[in-house]
């Protein structure tokens, strides 16, 4: 099939990169030059592991290539993916108006197009976006008639730091089609893929993404919830949680009690949420309950450096993990920029590390970074690790003890093994250790 993909981030790359491997002609469109040419010299803009073979593969090929010229690549294709970015406005609502910029270049695209054109928007909107913003915008920008034209709604469920697999292997595929003709697309478009498929309309697929981002997001703060109860009670929650997990209703996924959650997903699809339904005058008391709890995390993290050193000011910290998670560049909602911030703030003298995200971070905010975990960690009163990046959870716990001046050591996400760092002479402190 011939495709266009109208945005190339974390979604729109993965997903034109994943469909250029099974075959299809694609052609990721952005309106940033340096994203295209780093794709067409088969560098991948972002850090997402396999990504970059899996680009290289494409332009090797012919199947994968990149363009900001718009118009000709929607032309050149019979199916468009919508996959720019939908992030939250000052009140917490959703943005739509790169949707609404997309689906106006397309539109006018198709001016220039006689046959019929299918566009599936994979961006997690919500709901009616898809059949009463873009479908409007793009009768009315192409002047066709609505026969001409295939529209649909394909949430993606990717995570960063697997996205590849995931786009490869995914739990399920959501097919939300507005008419016949996006579902017959989407239907073969899918058809070697052997996971579970749902057929539904776009505004149920558009909420199946946000009840699940949400689902997932709700579990953390409550999980964090109970875990901060632990704190106080003398109950370590990593043993509770392995308890609460052997119940198969409960599973033991999305069990570890930690900083909260970050990305550029959950925190902005909640907010995106709750906002949605305020403005439709329907009570969302989860989804309030879940952002509080989150933004509570991290200063618990800052508490608990400030019981064990005291007054802040002048020592030396070091946080370790600035992107939102593990095998990922992305900083976005990120719970160690508020960590960072607050530490700053209070005037801790704090270095930060990570193997990939250094850079991003440092256009949120100015910290100071060393390239080695051995200089970052040299002469600190405290070690907070904010992201369970290996190199961290393995880290030489000889080196850590001879390099630090101090003995502190705050793990924000569960990751060390206890016993092991008392054992080597630390004073550890974890949300929900007891
Ligand atoms: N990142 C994730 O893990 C993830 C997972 C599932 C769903 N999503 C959803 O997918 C969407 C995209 O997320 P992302 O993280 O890939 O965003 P991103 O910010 O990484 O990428 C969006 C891209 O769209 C481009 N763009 C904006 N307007 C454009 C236009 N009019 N024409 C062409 N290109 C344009 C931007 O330049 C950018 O490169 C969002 O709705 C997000 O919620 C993201």
């Amino acid at each position: 099939m011939k495709i266009s993909v109208m945005g190339t981030g974390y979604v729109g790359l993965v997903t034109g990169a994943t469909l250029a491997e099974t075959g299809n002609q694609v052609t990721c469109l952005d309106l940033l030059e340096e994203k295209i040419t780093e794709l067409n010299q088969g560098k991948s803009p972002i850090f997402e592991p396999g990504l970059e073979k899996l680009i290289q593969e494409g332009i090797r090929t012919g199947n994968l290539k990149g363009s900001t010229d718009i118009e000709d690549g929607i032309v050149e294709s019979d199916l468009t993916f919508i996959c720019v970015g939908t992030p939250s406005e000052k009140d917490g609502s959703i943005d739509l108006n790169y949707i609404k910029s997309a689906a106006s270049s397309i539109g006018r695209a198709l001016r220039h197009k006689e046959k019929k054109h299918t566009v599936i928007v994979k961006s997690t909107v919500i709901p009616l976006t898809t059949e009463e913003i873009v479908l409007p915008i793009l009768i009315k920008k192409s002047g066709w008639k609505r026969e001409q034209l295939g529209v649909g709604m394909n949430p993606e469920f990717l995570k960063e730091g697997s996205a590849v697999k995931d786009a490869q292997e995914p739990d399920r595929i959501v097919i939300g089609s507005a008419d016949g003709l996006s579902l017959r697309v989407m239907r073969s478009l899918y058809k070697e893929h052997k996971c579970p498929k749902l057929e539904c309309s776009p505004r149920t697929a558009e909420f199946i993404k946000y009840a699940s981002n949400s689902f997932l997001a709700a579990k953390i703060s409550f999980v964090n919830e109970m875990a901060n109860m632990c704190n106080s009670w003398g109950i370590d929650f990593k043993e509770v949680a392995e308890g609460m997990g052997m119940d198969s209703r409960i599973s033991p996924l999305f069990l570890r009690a930690g900083a909260g959650f970050g990305g550029s997903c959950f925190p902005k699809d909640v907010k995106a949420l709750a906002a949605a339904a305020k403005s439709d005058n329907v009570e969302s008391k989860m989804l309030e309950a879940t952002l509080e709890v989150n933004e509570l995390q991290p200063q618990i993290i800052v508490q608990m450096a400030e019981e064990r050193l005291g007054v802040l000011k002048g020592k030396k910290i070091a946080v370790l993990g600035l992107a939102f998670k593990p095998d990922t560049d992305d900083v976005r909602e990120s719970r160690s920029e508020i960590v960072v911030k607050e530490l700053m703030d209070k005037g801790a003298e704090v270095v930060g590390h990570d193997p990939e995200a250094m850079d991003n971070f440092k256009e949120l905010i100015e910290v100071n970074t060393a390239p080695s975990v051995e200089e970052t960690v040299e002469k600190a009163d405290c070690v907070i690790l904010m992201t369970e990046w290996k190199e961290y959870t393995k880290i030489n716990l000889k080196m850590l003890r001879n390099r630090m001046s101090g003995n502190v050591i705050i793990d924000g996400r569960r990751a060390f093994n206890p016993e092991q760092i008392e054992k080597a002479g630390f004073d550890y402190r974890a949300i929900g250790l007891g």
